[in-house]
């Protein structure tokens, strides 16, 4: 079983580093993000007091955005970093309808501690940490806590269907990379992706398994609503 704290998450320093300079690394983040505010605008919005869960949320930048573009709603996020929740609350500050959870996904498996259901899930960039089993097992628990009509929108990596593929999608992330007029790091940054590639706590499955466990747990509407290289957002609903 993968865990967080032997996790680099774990990390002070690495996850500073990742708040510091994911918007310049990471390609269409910023994207990836319209794509799921659209999806949240289109599908949930409507309702007026959406009660909504950031799953790894990191530091709240993806809950930032919502609240701004979108109607009020109740949110929890929840990360396995201390560090990550303190530079969350920083961004979001510390309000009534916003509740911050210190738990690694493993720990929300055993203990369940939502006492609602949800009607919009996210995750972004986190549930790759976790082996085949245990991502599953996250998907039917999101699935129960999904309030009827609800949906879970996921932002991660997946694992390209062929080495072929995945050294295009690699070279594509390299490319994306060196074209950043920020890249104030220089070449550094130019190695994450093969870090990315060599970190065992990276353990990506298929967009094409993934899809089939989200049908096959009850989702519906399932599909990968946008992709990138190595980089989709797919989801279903309840
Ligand atoms: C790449 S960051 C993404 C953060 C944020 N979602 C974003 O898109 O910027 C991964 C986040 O997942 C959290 N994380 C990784 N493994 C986890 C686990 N097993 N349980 C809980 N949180 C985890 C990390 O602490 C980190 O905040």
């Amino acid at each position: 079983m993968a865990q967080f704290e032997k996790s680099r998450w774990a990390d002070n320093g690495f996850s500073r580093n990742y708040r510091d300079e994911a918007d310049i690394y990471l390609p269409q983040r910023r994207h990836f993000i319209e794509m799921a505010l659209s999806f949240y605008g289109h599908f949930i919005a409507a309702n007026r007091a959406a009660r909504i869960l950031d799953l790894g949320c990191g530091d709240g930048l993806f809950i930032q955005q919502l609240l701004q573009s979108q109607a009020p709603a109740e949110v929890t996020l929840v990360d396995g970093s201390e560090a990550m929740l303190a530079a969350a609350k920083a961004r979001l500050g510390e309000r009534a309808d916003i509740r911050f959870i210190r738990a690694n996904f493993q720990d929300l498996l055993r203990h369940e501690p939502f006492p609602c259901n949800f009607d919009f899930v996210y995750s972004s960039l986190a549930v790759h940490h976790l082996a085949t089993a245990e991502k599953k097992e996250l998907y039917a628990s999101i699935y129960r806590h999904l309030a009827s009509g609800g949906c879970f929108v996921h932002y991660d990596v997946v694992l390209p269907c062929s080495d072929r593929l995945e050294k295009w999608y690699l070279s594509l992330w390299r490319q994306w990379i060196r074209e950043q007029p920020d890249m104030g790091k220089g070449e550094k940054l130019l190695t994450i992706p093969e870090q990315y590639k060599g970190n065992q706590d990276n353990m990506p499955d298929s967009l094409e398994v993934q899809l089939a466990m989200l049908k096959q747990i009850g989702f519906q509407h399932v599909d990968c609503y946008y992709k990138y290289g190595i980089f989709a957002l797919f989801g279903g609903s309840r």
